[in-house]
């Protein structure tokens, strides 16, 4: 079988594994591997490598550069022809060198690296302390070590199978044990792992260009299972140790594909990496009788219920998804909202008290206008969140509340899994917020919760419309007015498809609440403007169809965006209606942002325009 293009599911978005078996000497292949797996993004790596019955290790917050100074630098000795390496994008505990990987036992004697969340590390923890285990980082997955140190009689793969079972969440390991020398096992669960077959060496790693360089045989570990790779033979068992098939196949990409994934662009690597983006950021989040849980944020029941209004400030798309915050905060937990750009925020003067909590919402946590509004706010005695991709950013470190979206590393400029992360965990806040202040019972929120759960397949549907936003990118590729409309929580949506039009494609569009056009921007209106509408909320639909006949009837060419039920009565104000599935409570508009995301980046990509890094923009934006 040959990989012409992506492996689905196979692009993991947080963390980087490699491991090593073979007659070389190890430190290379694992800091070259490691190197290759840089464009993921991290904060800190590590190695481990066995030689002789010992097990060395290094680790180091910063870039590879600096870890390999380390292991070079002559002060460290590390031979040796197998190991594991790591690259840590950080979800639980900050960036430093305690919480950089390999994690160890008590006894060094296990060096394991991981890339996903063990969701149930506390009751784990607290469990292994009480056997007298001593724990030296913060994080989740050090207590995968620990448990393979209380199996230490079983064979290192019925460990890490043992491990898999006895984890919540999602895992992808590599391990190596000092009493097993020449072997690295590798364990799958929800998180990938693939095998590169050498020729008297062999290859794990959490992505291809970590080997690629030296092999394009490739495996990819199916779920559920363990691998024990030695540097002449990979056997594949499942969690009951029954061996499996393992079915090879050739990787055809070139280094620059595999990076991507086999998409062609960042950009579009990340809008397909959208339902996994949700997917990580609800892990462990939701409890078991549906409540969400959001433990070890800082935020307890006694603020939530203290707090008597929010303000939300963001800039460009992290506004947009502010503004559907304030949709989920005023309707479920009845707080009132103010949504204000950050750049805006403390020149007019805003009344803050103690009770006051303040949202930063910023994927990269280091935007100027956000830091000085939530700086500003803190100065005014107001408690400030932040919503943030990075850990340890400084918005983070400026909150007294931190909601961490894991979409992992974004590198495309323009934002997009970062912001529907951002939407996803911003609802649960407000369910949250609803719950804890006795608004709403949990099984009243259960509706909106599991409409959250099956966001992820939701979002996999609406992925599926990319073909027809492809064909509707070349109709309309020499227009040069677009308008994006929609009322409520579509609003914000529409924002944020009109923002996607302009720094993808540079072309000018107009967002706007559609209730507004007829109050002066209807004027622009004539045949040969396209006017996209989102139509998601059923509750100001006939409203909606209204609008958007009066952009009909002046010569606009009107697609609606709308859920399927409606299709029959959008098509009587429409040119063209995009249906999208069926949602239930704020999850609609988040899924038309998806294909208005794919409309531009298609746009984009017939004018041969660079999607990753369009003209003027940086994906960080450190001055006001
Ligand atoms: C748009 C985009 C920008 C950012 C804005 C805020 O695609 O990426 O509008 O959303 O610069 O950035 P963060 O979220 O890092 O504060």
């Amino acid at each position: 079988m040959r990989v012409l293009f992506r492996v689905r599911g196979s692009n993991a978005i947080m963390c980087g594994i490699v491991g090593y078996v073979g007659p070389r000497p190890a430190r290379e292949l694992l800091l070259g591997g490691l190197a290759r797996l840089e464009y993921r993004g991290y904060d800190s790596a590590g190695l481990a490598i066995g030689q002789n019955g010992a097990l060395r290790s290094v680790r180091q917050v910063g870039k590879i550069a600096d870890l390999a100074a380390v292991v070079d630098d002559g002060s460290e000795s590390f031979p040796g022809s197998y190991g594991v390496g790591h690259t840590r994008w950080a979800t639980h505990g900050a960036p430093t060198t305690p919480n950089a990987h390999p994690h160890f036992d008590c006894t060094g004697e296990v060096a394991i690296v991981h890339n996903g969340i063990i969701e149930n590390w506390v009751e784990l923890k607290a469990w292994l302390e009480g056997r007298g285990h001593g724990f030296a980082s913060d994080t989740d997955t050090e207590v995968a070590a620990h448990l393979i140190e209380e199996m230490s009689t079983l064979p290192l793969a019925q460990a890490v199978a043992e491990v898999l079972s006895r984890c919540e969440g999602a895992l992808a390991l590599a391990v190596i044990r000092r009493s097993d020398p020449g072997l690295v096992v590798g364990g799958r669960k929800g998180s990938p792992l693939v095998i590169g077959r050498g020729s008297g060496e062999n290859f794990l790693a959490s992505d291809i260009p970590a080997f690629i360089a030296h092999t394009r045989r490739m495996m990819v570990v199916p779920e559920d299972r363990v691998v024990e790779v030695r540097s002449d033979s990979v056997r594949i068992t499942d969690l009951s140790g029954v061996e499996q098939e393992p079915e090879e196949q050739d990787v055809e990409w070139d280094m620059e594909a595999a990076e991507k994934g086999g998409y062609p662009t960042f950009m579009l690597k990340e809008i397909y990496e959208q339902p996994q983006a949700v997917a990580e950021t609800l892990l462990g989040r939701i409890g078991p009788t549906g409540e969400p849980m959001l433990d070890g944020t800082g935020l307890n029941a006694e603020v939530a219920k203290d707090v008597d209004k929010v303000f939300v400030v963001a800039c460009g798309t992290s506004y947009h998804a502010g503004m559907m915050a304030k949709y989920a905060l005023e309707r479920w937990a009845k707080i009132p909202v103010e949504v204000d750009l950050s750049s805006e925020f403390r020149y007019r003067d805003p009344v803050l008290n103690p009770r006051s909590l303040v949202i930063g919402i910023s994927q990269s946590g280091e935007t100027a206008d956000t830091l000085g509004a939530v700086r500003y706010a803190r100065g005014q005695g107001a408690k400030v969140a932040a919503v943030t991709n990075v850990v340890g950013s400084s918005l983070a470190r400026e909150a007294h509340i931190v909601l961490q979206t894991r979409a992992g590393p974004e590198i495309g400029v323009a934002a997009s899994k970062t912001f529907i992360a951002q939407m996803a965990l911003l609802q649960l806040l407000g369910l949250h917020m609803a719950i804890e202040r006795g608004v709403m019972t949990t099984a009243q929120a259960s509706g909106p919760v599991n409409a959250l759960r099956s966001l992820p397949d939701r979002l996999e549907e609406v992925l599926e419309l990319s073909d027809e936003m492809l064909e509707l990118a070349n109709r309309w590729r020499d227009v040069r007015d677009f308008f994006f409309l929609g009322r409520s929580v579509d609003y914000p949506a529409a924002l944020e498809g009109a923002l996607k039009l302009k720094e993808l494609a540079y072309v000018r569009a107009e967002g706007y609440a559609a209730g507004e056009m007829k109050h002066g921007p209807i004027a622009l209106i004539e045949p040969g403007v396209v006017v996209f509408g989102v139509a998601t909320d059923r509750r100001l639909r006939s409203k909606m169809f209204s609008n958007l006949s009066e952009m009909k009837a002046r010569g606009g060419t009107v697609v609606t965006l709308v859920g399927e039920e409606d299709v029959g009565e959008a098509a009587v104000t429409s040119d063209l209606v995009i249906p999208l599935p069926e949602d239930a409570a704020l999850i609609g508009a988040v899924l038309a942002v998806v294909p208005l995301q794919l409309f531009s980046y298609h746009l984009a990509t017939i004018k041969g325009l660079n999607v990753d890094q369009p003209r003027n923009l940086a994906k960080t934006v450190t001055v006001e």
